[in-house]
């Protein structure tokens, strides 16, 4: 906030998202409020309840529409107002085509390979354009000058920078690309991968989460587009137009809003022993994740039932505890991938259990925060076995939960939390034997060790914060218009 004040005098900030940061839905009781599970939400709700502004988002509650004003706008959080929401209702057949096809079917297996071919029809490519301008629309109605700061999320809208820079000329566009960005070779899939690099070249600045998503972008454009690239500074100046590539590391704001009010770890675990009708001295792993394929969730359960295969001992002791949030159920890959995981666990159970314990514990449903973090601090270990992923908040969360200094986090290494948290116990997903050497460990570790594991991780969250995360692109683009400034007044 003070940032703002300090480095943007009269700065307007407007976010862009699809996903909003709470759901009001009609239920039984009355309207509820639901956070979604998701990373990018995880992230910038934080940074906008300090810095106020608006965040533009698709609406997608069944009560979304009762909350809000003539503009379609509510102030939240609901119980301490701090920034005002703007819902961009959208068709069934805009969702189908933009949100389902165009993102969750095409450039979302795109740029995370996990060996799900990617889908690209002419149909959902024209509603993510028609979508993506109905959303320059709002910011233009929403902008109160014609120099706002728009931070623009996410692979849903790759073409707004270009659309808000030919409309409103003086904007500041930081846009942030939240999943990972392939090299050129698979990014040349997309038929429409020059319009896709164009639109995003209209930001001031883009981001990604680590060096090596830059680099992936600059190797791309570097082939498909005619543009000077400048690799020393990451910058890439296309029609006269110079967009800086930077990479911002995302993450957690510190203290996580849902650690206050938890029980201590003792008392979480005894909770949990109970709501799952666990053995009392049960060693527990859990996992927590949107029920998607990129999470390697299926490797996952793979690697417990090998573990209780090799070393038996573990039956009747350890718990392996998924709670899994259905999402994007409409897609084949997605209701495919809870059919095979239910069944899976189901035959694991079947091998491995009996007298009243199953060593797979399948939670299929939304879970709020404060649940998940009670979870985190049941538990022994958290398990991150994402078979390619931006970065995941997930593991960051973990780490923030255990303010006991216990616990034990196994991480992917394709995952990009893996480059700052190197004292987890960093997996290969697709290697079964040692995810199960990996988890044995884990349960195996002295407490000394998982505190000095903790402590670093902890203090490396802790400092490189959400909130660092805004302040470093804020002042990024604050460096940039006061240079802008005095260029157009020379
Ligand atoms: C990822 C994406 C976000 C998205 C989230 C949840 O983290 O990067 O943009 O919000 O998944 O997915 P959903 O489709 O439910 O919004």
């Amino acid at each position: 906030h003070r940032l703002l004040d300090e480095e943007l005098p009269d700065a307007e900030v407007l976010v862009v998202s699809n996903r909003e940061p709470y759901i009001h839905n009609r239920t039984d009781a009355g309207i509820t409020l639901q956070t979604p599970a998701s990373g990018l939400v995880a992230a910038l709700e934080p940074v906008m309840r300090a810095c106020g502004g608006t965040w533009i988002a698709h609406g997608s509650g069944s009560a979304d529409r009762e909350t809000v004003d003539a503009h379609d706008r509510v102030r939240v959080p609901p119980a301490d107002p701090a920034y005002a929401l703007r819902r961009v209702w959208l068709s069934e057949a805009e969702q189908d085509g933009y949100y389902y096809g165009f993102a969750n079917e095409g450039l979302w297996p795109l740029c995370h390979i996990a060996f799900v071919r990617p889908t690209f029809r002419e149909q959902d490519w024209q509603q993510y354009q028609a979508v993506n301008a109905r959303f320059a629309d709002s910011i233009v109605e929403e902008a109160g000058r014609d120099d706002p700061i728009v931070l623009v999320q996410d692979y849903h809208f790759a073409l707004l920078p270009r659309m808000i820079r030919e409309r409103l000329p003086r904007a500041t566009v930081v846009t942030f690309w939240h999943i990972p960005w392939p090299n050129a070779e698979t990014f040349g899939i997309c038929p429409w991968r020059d319009e896709i690099i164009d639109g995003l070249l209209g930001s001031t600045i883009l981001g990604f989460h680590t060096r090596f998503h830059c680099n992936n972008f600059l190797e791309a454009t570097d082939r498909f587009m005619e543009s000077r690239i400048d690799r020393e500074h990451g910058s890439i100046t296309l029609r006269g137009h110079e967009t800086m590539i930077r990479s911002y590391p995302i993450s957690i704001e510190w203290p996580p809003a849902a650690l206050a009010g938890q029980a201590p770890p003792a008392q979480c675990r005894a909770a949990v022993v109970a709501r799952y009708g666990l053995p009392a001295d049960a060693r527990i792993a859990v996992g927590v994740e949107r029920f998607d394929y990129t999470k390697g969730i299926l490797d996952r359960v793979a690697a417990i039932d090998d573990l209780l295969t090799r070393n038996p001992d573990l039956k009747g002791k350890l718990v392996y505890i998924q709670a899994a949030s259905p999402t994007r159920s409409k897609l084949g890959a997605y209701s495919a991938l809870q059919d095979e995981t239910v069944r899976l666990a189901g035959e694991i159970n079947a091998r491995h259990g009996g007298d009243g314990w199953s060593p797979i514990v399948l939670s299929i449903r939304h879970h709020e925060p404060h649940e998940v973090f009670e979870l985190f601090r049941a538990a022994d270990t958290c398990i991150v076995s994402s078979l390619h992923d931006g970065m995941n908040l997930v593991a960051k969360e973990f780490v923030a939960s255990r303010d006991d200094e216990h616990g034990v986090l196994i991480l992917s290494g394709f995952a990009g939390a893996s480059r700052e948290l190197s004292e987890a116990l960093i997996v290969n997903p697709y290697d079964t034997r040692s995810m199960a050497a990996a988890i044995e460990r884990a349960l195996c570790m002295p407490a000394a060790e998982q505190r000095e594991r903790m402590r670093l991780m902890r203090d490396q969250v802790r400092q490189r914060n959400v909130y660092r995360w805004a302040a470093q692109m804020l002042l990024d683009a604050a460096r940039l218009r006061k240079r802008e400034r005095i260029v157009t007044a020379s």
